[in-house]
């Protein structure tokens, strides 16, 4: 896999990336046996595209910031796979349609729509299997890895990603009210950001108040996070971002950039993103790679 450099992306950021990039690589290599070659071909092309590993790079920050020793990139790939699976489903005909993502056709536009399915609902297992796994080489309980997967599938499921993806497609050619929005975008994109967070504190066997205060900040990252997204659709081009810029508009979605002007999209990101590092602050977990995360996600420009 060759890994190039994310525009603005902090130092910091970046070696934790290409940890999660490896783990990445580890975990094709030894989990896809039971696979179909084919859709197991469609997954390895999924996973090791190349992604920004945000949801990776969080659970390690959390993961240090709490205290946690061991190295825990492969739950941090874990984590990934759920959101690769979000991004192949996403950019099938039957919801985005979209041909280009992480600079290279989607998945379905190399191996097809019934492939594409296949490795996106492969993918959800997967996920699981692994962070079990993980997490048991953490050195964690029985019960801790248990906590660690459901709160990974609860944030995958109905009440959070998969949940706003369907409220997200229900709601195109219709204008949405704000909270609307807010409740889809915290859905969507939020919930599994949250879990980055959380985990990273669980894994670390945090405190019941700082696994809070990680929630708190990864909820309001997280709708950060989505903001952005909807201003860098309208504000890059397609190959800034490595997947079809203006989008949202030719699919007639509600976004904030549409419902607050650009300028408006970006004064609430900041917002957000201050609302979550003073809630890591007041619990002692404000380390500097929590902070350039909670930065990055609303200056990145892809
Ligand atoms: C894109 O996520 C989909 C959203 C939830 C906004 P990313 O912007 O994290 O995509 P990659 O992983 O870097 O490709
Ligand atoms: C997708 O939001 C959120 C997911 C859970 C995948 P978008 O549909 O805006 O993501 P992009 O812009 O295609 O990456
Ligand atoms: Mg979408
Ligand atoms: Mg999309
Ligand atoms: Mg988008």
């Amino acid at each position: 896999m060759t890994e190039v450099a994310v525009r603005h992306e902090p130092a910091m950021l970046a070696a934790q990336r290409l940890r999660v990039g490896r783990s990445l690589v580890k975990l094709c290599d030894r989990s896809l046996g039971a696979v179909s070659p084919r859709v197991a071909e469609a997954i390895r092309y999924s996973l090791l595209g190349e992604g920004k590993r945000m949801r990776g790079t969080l659970f390690l920050s959390a993961f240090e910031a709490a205290g946690g020793s061991g190295e825990a990139a492969d739950l941090a790939a874990a984590i990934e796979v759920v959101h690769a699976y979000s991004l192949v489903h996403d950019d099938l005909p039957c919801m985005d349609d979209d041909d280009v993502r992480r600079g290279r056709p989607t998945v379905h536009r190399i191996y097809g729509v019934a492939t594409a399915t296949a490795a996106g609902l492969t993918m959800v297992p997967l996920s699981a299997r692994c962070a079990a796994e993980s997490a048991r080489a953490l050195g964690l309980d029985d019960e801790a890895v248990g906590a660690i997967v459901v709160e990974l599938m609860q944030a995958s499921g109905a009440g959070g990603m998969i949940g706003g993806q369907l409220l997200d497609l229900e709601g195109e050619g219709r204008p949405l009210a704000l909270a609307e929005l807010e409740r889809i975008h915290r859905a969507k994109t939020g919930a599994l950001i949250t879990a980055a967070a959380t985990l990273g504190g669980r894994a670390a066997s945090a405190s019941h108040v700082r696994l809070e205060a990680l929630a708190q900040y990864g909820a309001a990252v997280g709708l950060a996070f989505q903001i952005a997204d909807d201003v860098l659709d309208v504000t890059a081009t397609t190959d800034q971002l490595g997947k079809t810029a203006g989008r949202d508009l030719a699919l007639q979605k509600s976004t904030y950039p549409a419902l607050l002007g650009v300028e408006g999209a970006k004064k609430r990101a900041e917002a957000l993103i201050d609302e979550g590092c003073r809630a890591l602050d007041a619990v002692g977990l404000l380390t500097p790679s929590l902070a350039q995360i909670a930065r990055f996600t609303v200056e990145r420009t892809s």
